[in-house]
């Protein structure tokens, strides 16, 4: 097991699931940190878990706020970027796209893991073999895009495929760190609820964020340098909708996803 793991984005959902799983695979000397966007530190997580508060993703200061709080810890082993946002949209003449609603998200998705990582890396906070895991989606992936799926969602889709660009790009900068893509599967959790996911959850394959947790640390712990810069979905097709209609039937899991 690792020796020091931070999550952006901790408090609900797989951020929530993923410092959970690592407090309870983990000895006492492991440091397990995690985020949260407001001032104040969630309650009801074990005492393992070490808070960093008033990180927010969609300010510019994100990565110096970061930074500010992690003085004087070594290099973190794992660093996973996990927070996001998702409202729909629809081309649709009443509703349609929303100008306000698309900044949040690509700030949120694909300017500020640049920004965080920057400022770790220039803090001596990745050394030789640390791992940045950025949480993208499939939905990030445009081979993947289909008529029978549809089209809408703009700043959903488009933000993690900016962060999918961000991520390659960083793995070539970061030649000592390695960066992996990954879309987690598709989860029971607020974020799909709150857009009326729900309702797909079932046929659809969706996880809880725990089980989707399990399989990110496994993933993450077996990682190398032969994947950095890759963008893959540890559970592989399962609960990717488009999976079999665009690249045909009997996939992998591990899947390497198209960008
Ligand atoms: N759910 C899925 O099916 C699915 C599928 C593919 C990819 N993903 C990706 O997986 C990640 C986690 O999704 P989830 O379903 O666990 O989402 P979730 O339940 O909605 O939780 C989102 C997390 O992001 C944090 N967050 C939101 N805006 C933030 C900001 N401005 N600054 C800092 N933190 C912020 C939230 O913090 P607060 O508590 O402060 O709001 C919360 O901890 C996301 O990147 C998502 O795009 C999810």
């Amino acid at each position: 097991m690792m020796s020091s793991i931070l999550v952006v984005g901790a408090t609900r959902g797989l951020g929530a699931a993923l410092v959970e799983e690592y407090a309870s695979n983990s000895d006492s000397s492991t440091r397990i940190f995690g985020t949260s966007r407001s001032d104040t530190k969630p309650t009801g997580f074990p005492e393992q878990i070490k808070w960093l508060t008033g990180i927010d993703l969609s300010q510019s200061n994100v990565g110096e706020n970061l930074v500010s709080q992690l003085k004087s810890e070594k290099p973190l082993d794992v660093v996973i970027i996990n927070a996001g946002r998702f409202t729909t949209e629809d081309f649709s003449a009443d509703k349609g796209p929303n100008w306000d609603e698309e900044v949040a998200m690509y700030t949120i998705s694909s300017v500020a893991p640049v920004f965080v990582v920057h400022r770790l890396a220039h803090a001596n906070l990745l050394g030789h073999g640390s791992k940045v895991i950025l949480v993208s989606s499939e939905a990030g992936s445009i081979t993947l895009r289909h008529e029978k799926e549809g089209g809408g969602n703009y700043a959903h889709h488009a933000s993690k495929a900016a962060l999918n660009m961000a991520g390659k790009l960083l793995s070539i900068d970061l030649k000592d760190v390695i960066v992996s893509i990954v879309h987690p599967g598709f989860m029971r959790t607020e974020m799909t609820r709150n857009v009326g996911f729900d309702k797909h959850w079932d046929a659809g394959g969706a996880v809880t964020s725990e089980a989707a947790a399990k399989s990110l640390v496994e993933w993450t712990e077996k990682l190398d340098f032969s994947k950095s810069g890759e963008y893959w979905a540890p559970r592989g097709p399962r609960d990717i909708g488009m999976a079999e209609t665009v690249l045909g039937k009997n996939l992998e899991t591990p899947l390497k996803l198209p960008w």
